[in-house]
C-alpha cells in the first residue's frame, strides 16, 4: 500500500504491550497514516488485550491451547487478519512460532521488533532478558532494537530499522531491557511510516529488501 489510503495494522501481541501501545500512540497522533484494526493475543492475561480494549480496538483471544495443533490455531489467525483486511501485520512481543506457510501467506506484510542489533542475540529462545544478558555477557559497549521483515527464519527477515543505546558500566538485564525498550517505542512507528509510505519493501521473488529512504 503507498500514500493516501490508511493502513490498516493487525498487532499481534503475548504481553505487556508497550510496543503496541506505541503503535496505537503513533497512530492516533497523526505519525503513522494508519490505525490498529484489531490485536490478536494468545494469552488471556495479555495486558496487550486490555490495552486494546481501553483503546477500543477489538481484542481477540486465540489461545493457541484450545486448537488440535498449528495448523489449526493459524488458520483461526489468518481468518481473523483476514477477516479485518488488514495491510500490515506487527508481531510486538509475540511469543508463538509461527510456520512458513503462515509467514508465507503475509510475507512482505509482516514485521517484527527484537531487543538487540540483529543478527545479534537473536534466533530461538532469544528473548527477554536472556537477549540483554548475552548482550552484557558478550562485554558489548552497545546493544539496541531491531525492526525486520518477518521471513521463514527466526529473527532473520530483512532489517529495516535499528536503533542503538550504549551500555553502561553497572548495567544489568533489566537495566539495559529499559533504555532499549524507550528506543523501540520510537522505532517501530519510524519503520511503520516508512512501510505505509511504500519506502520500505520486502520482494518475495527477490528476497530482497529494497528502496529505504529515511528522512525525517
Ligand atoms: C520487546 O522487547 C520486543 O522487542 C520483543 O518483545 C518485547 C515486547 O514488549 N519482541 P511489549 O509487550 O511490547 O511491552
Amino acid at each position: 500500500m503507498t500514500g493516501g489510503a490508511t493502513l490498516r495494522i493487525g498487532v499481534l501481541a503475548s504481553g505487556q504491550g508497550t510496543n503496541l501501545q506505541a503503535i496505537i500512540d503513533g497512530c492516533r497522533r497523526g505519525e503513522i497514516p494508519g490505525e490498529v484494526v484489531v490485536v490478536i493475543s494468545n494469552k488471556h492475561e495479555a495486558p496487550a488485550l486490555s490495552r486494546a480494549r481501553r483503546a477500543n480496538i477489538p481484542a481477540i483471544l486465540v489461545d493457541h491451547r484450545q486448537f488440535a495443533g498449528l495448523e489449526a490455531f493459524e488458520a483461526r489467525l489468518h481468518e481473523i487478519l483476514t477477516g479485518y483486511s488488514v495491510d500490515l501485520i506487527c508481531l510486538a512481543g509475540w511469543m508463538r512460532i509461527l510456520s512458513p506457510t503462515f509467514v508465507g501467506q503475509f510475507e512482505g506484510c509482516m514485521m517484527n521488533i527484537h531487543p538487540s542489533l540483529l543478527p545479534l542475540f537473536g534466533g530461538r529462545g532469544m528473548y527477554g532478558a536472556r537477549v540483554h544478558e548475552a548482550a552484557l555477557n558478550a562485554g558489548m559497549k552497545v546493544t539496541g532494537c531491531t525492526v525486520h521483515f518477518v521471513d521463514e527464519t527466526a529473527d532473520g527477515g530483512p532489517i529495516i530499522l535499528q536503533a542503538t543505546v550504549p551500555v553502561e558500566d553497572g548495567d544489568t538485564p533489566a537495566s539495559l531491557a529499559e533504555r532499549v525498550t524507550k528506543e523501540e517505542h520510537r522505532l517501530y512507528p519510524r519503520a511503520i511510516k516508512l512501510f505505509s509510505e511504500g519506502k520500505v519493501q520486502f520482494k518475495k521473488r527477490s528476497r530482497e529488501l529494497v528502496s529505504i529512504e529515511v528522512s525525517e
